[in-house]
């Protein structure tokens, strides 16, 4: 039997989605709870670090992972540039860097000055300390979609950095959980 629901909600699209399209899908799509990540990047001798939530683990075999990033981007030319680059797992006791590293046009010099972390060699991408689990990764293909570029990485190290009894920082509707 059909349902009378008064909690449901639809809205198909115009042709050309407009601004109050893109306001509704966002707000839908806040509801995937996410694991808050940093990734890093080394530009000549500055790092590059922002705050994302769109990656995804595709494959054990290889390890293979993918982060969506706003094609314009700093980290954009910086991950596509490099021969590798980084996804560290934010503990919740890194919402600072979170925020931090959430910020748009932060500066390039000192922006890991307060933020500790670490390499595996001298010219390696920055490794968050703390984090639940580091990757470096090295692209094996760029997809461009819509705004962003999906780079998708071989996994060529990984660990963990975490704290015992450490948590996961996960975003929620727009807020930090
Ligand atoms: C919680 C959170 C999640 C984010 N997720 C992404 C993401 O998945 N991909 C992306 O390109 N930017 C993401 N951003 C935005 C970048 O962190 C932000 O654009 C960047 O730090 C600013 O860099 P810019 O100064 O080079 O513009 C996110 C920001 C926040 C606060």
């Amino acid at each position: 039997m059909a349902s009378a629901s008064s909690n449901r909600s639809e809205r198909v699209l115009a042709a050309v989605p407009t601004e109050a399209d893109q306001d509704v899908y966002r707000a839908l799509a806040a509801n995937a709870a996410k694991g808050v990540g940093v990734v890093t990047a080394r530009q000549g001798r500055w790092d590059v670090a922002v705050t994302i939530t769109d990656h995804l683990s595709i494959s054990y075999d290889p390890p293979t992972m993918l982060v969506s990033l706003y094609a314009l981007s700093r980290i954009a030319e910086a991950v596509t540039q490099a021969d590798r680059w980084a996804l560290s797992l934010l503990p919740d006791s890194l919402r600072p860097t979170a925020d931090w590293l959430g910020e748009q046009g932060s500066p390039l010099v000192g922006l890991l000055g307060q933020v500790p972390h670490f390499r595996r060699d001298a010219d390696g991408p920055a490794l968050i300390d703390g984090a639940l689990a580091w990757f470096e990764l090295r692209t094996t293909a760029v997809h461009e979609a819509a705004t962003h570029v999906l780079v998708v990485g071989e996994v060529v190290a990984m660990g963990s950095a975490a704290e015992p009894g450490a948590e996961p920082l996960v975003r929620f509707r727009s807020e930090y959980r």
